[in-house]
């Protein structure tokens, strides 16, 4: 029986370009999908960007702009980026549509009136030349523990204290440069405690890695506090029904995008949203982030589930952080590298590939070491994979009118390959990608040797020998075919010119079964090229500022 799987990636947010660290997650996300496919499961891809917020509404503001003109021309942009990149969705959507409006009140209404809602008074820092009230983040001044100054309102990034706004030491808005004030407002708040139990079963299971399983443990002992899921105007987002001047905090609407891209989607193709969505659903829904919005996945976002009448997540997979040469990504040192100007560098299965040589199934943060990636892309992938097809494609085409044998020299060898198979998939499915990439390198070093000691190039200069070139040819290209059907999900592009080289149909995980035999195929034009460090210099250099 195949598998019905709805998955997701993290929503970015609509108000800056995509960049290589945020594709870790979708390269990981698209990954998995394209192999669920290849193995023949139901699988749909959906995300949207997290259009709403106070960084957006100031965003626009600062560019003269209306809200509504920066998060559609951002959607665009992310868009064309992550259709460059092969991260291929059925559906993104943005948060700032009908479908989430609906969806979001639903949940909110379904929410309150199981009586997990509450409101009470609040105090919050309030600027009052903006007339507005500012999110902790937008408020910076001396830290009440070690007194470094200029530090954000919720945290200090030099000692690590965290803190309420108010104690901050001659606060400063950020919006206005002004001092702020306190002042009271109501807010509406989630009751999560409510969900203890359920969220103690829910996370007891393998939905969670035992990573983020020991983390919920610490949150579940100090206890789960309410959540305001409210705002004051001015604010850009949903305005809740029955607070006027009130408005869905974004951390509120944004997951819910995740079913309002589905329903999207549903919407034209005419997907039913209920077998997916309901309590009883036997579909899985599988989500992908990064480790710091644990959290929200795994408490806030299972309990609004549960205590909305839907289905909670099968799954939700965190990822560590991006690193460049071992260090957070910087614009000084250029390694703040946005989707497009990589693009305009270096091909994207480059990235692809790297960054599932590096990635496992845990939190670890993975880390892109520039010149390991010139090096890596040269000798595993031109060096080793595409090397096995450039060296066989040209004896046949060229002696053998580009027709494979009828039989391979050596079926056992081939049946290895096909063999390895099954531990691969396993590996894809636990999002092992790295020790994926370490078995296909494996098989394309027996590929090569397999190669080397029969010399098909010597054995063509002699007339007695010519007739075994086309047999060990056949083999290479066959052990060839196997490595890139397992490579699929990782390199698509170079999948399908290996198919149109090899002229077969497109590859599945099956078919690897059968060997290409007595079959023409055509020209070999070169699939992947080498890469110099110059252009990732180029890319550095471009990003610097
Ligand atoms: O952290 C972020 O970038 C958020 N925009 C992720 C939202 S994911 C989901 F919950 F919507
Ligand atoms: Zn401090």
């Amino acid at each position: 029986m195949s598998r019905r799987i709805l998955v997701t990636s993290a929503l970015p947010y609509a108000n800056g370009p995509i960049h290589i660290g945020h594709l870790v997650e979708y390269i990981q996300t698209d990954i998995w999908v394209r192999f669920q496919r290849l193995r023949g499961n139901r699988c749909i891809y959906v995300c949207a960007d997290d259009a709403h917020g106070t960084p957006i509404m100031l965003r626009a503001r600062d560019e003269g702009c209306e809200p509504q003109e920066l998060i559609d021309r951002v959607l665009e942009e992310h868009r064309a980026d992550f259709a460059d990149f092969g991260v291929e969705f059925d559906s993104f959507h943005t948060t700032h549509s009908d479908e989430n409006r609906e969806l979001s009140v639903g949940i909110y209404e379904r929410l309150r009136e199981g009586g997990h809602i509450a409101r009470r008074e609040i105090t919050q820092m309030y600027d009052a030349q903006a007339g507005m009230f500012l999110p902790d983040r937008f408020v910076r001044g001396g830290c009440p523990r070690c007194g470094a100054e200029d530090q954000y309102g919720d945290s200090c990034e030099s000692c690590g204290a965290t803190y309420t706004p108010a104690e901050l030491s001659d606060p400063v808005s950020v919006v206005s440069e002004t001092r702020p004030v306190e002042r009271e407002s109501e807010h509406l708040f989630f009751r999560l405690e409510n969900f203890a139990g359920m969220l103690r079963d829910w996370t007891a299971g393998d939905r969670v890695q035992p990573e983020v399983r020991n983390k919920l443990r610490e949150w579940f002992e100090t206890g789960l506090r309410d959540w305001d899921i409210s705002r004051d105007a001015p604010y850009w987002g949903f305005e809740i029904p029955d607070a006027p001047g009130k408005y869905f905090y974004v951390w509120l609407d944004a997951p819910i995008g995740y079913m309002a891209s589905f329903l999207h989607y549903c919407g034209s193709t005419g997907e039913s949203f209920d077998a997916f969505w309901a309590p009883d659903s036997d579909a899985e829904v599988v989500h992908f982030i990064g480790k710091d919005i644990a959290y929200f996945h795994t408490l806030f976002w299972p309990a609004m589930l549960a205590g909305a009448g839907y289905r909670t997540p099968s799954a939700v997979w965190a990822h560590g952080f991006l690193t460049v040469d071992g260090e957070k990504m910087s614009k000084s040192r250029g390694t703040f590298v946005s989707a497009r100007t990589y693009l305009e560098h270096l091909p994207p299965e480059y990235l692809r590939y790297y960054y599932a040589a590096k990635l496992g199934s845990g939190l670890d943060d993975i880390d892109l070491n520039l010149d390991d990636f010139v090096l890596r892309v040269n000798s595993d992938l031109v060096g080793k994979l595409v090397n096995i097809a450039s060296r066989c494609a040209g004896f046949v085409v060229k002696g053998f009118d580009a027709r494979l044998s009828g039989e391979l020299p050596e079926p056992e060898l081939y049946a290895e390959f096909a063999a390895a198979g099954e531990e691969i998939a396993a590996d894809y499915e636990s999002r092992e990608y790295a020790r994926v990439v370490r078995s296909v390198a494996a098989l394309a070093d027996r590929a090569n040797q397999y190669i080397d000691a029969r010399q098909p190039w010597a054995l063509a200069k002699d007339e007695a020998t010519r007739d075994q070139v086309q047999g060990i040819c056949t083999q290479g290209l066959n052990l060839f075919r196997v490595l890139i059907a397992y490579l699929k999900p990782i390199l698509p592009e170079t999948a399908a010119r290996s198919e149109a080289f090899l002229d077969c149909d497109p590859l599945d995980w099956d078919s690897p079964r059968e060997p290409l035999l007595d079959h023409r195929i055509r020209k070999f034009k070169p699939l992947l090229k080498r890469i110099e460090r110059g252009q990732v210099d180029a890319m550095i250099e471009a990003s610097r500022g």
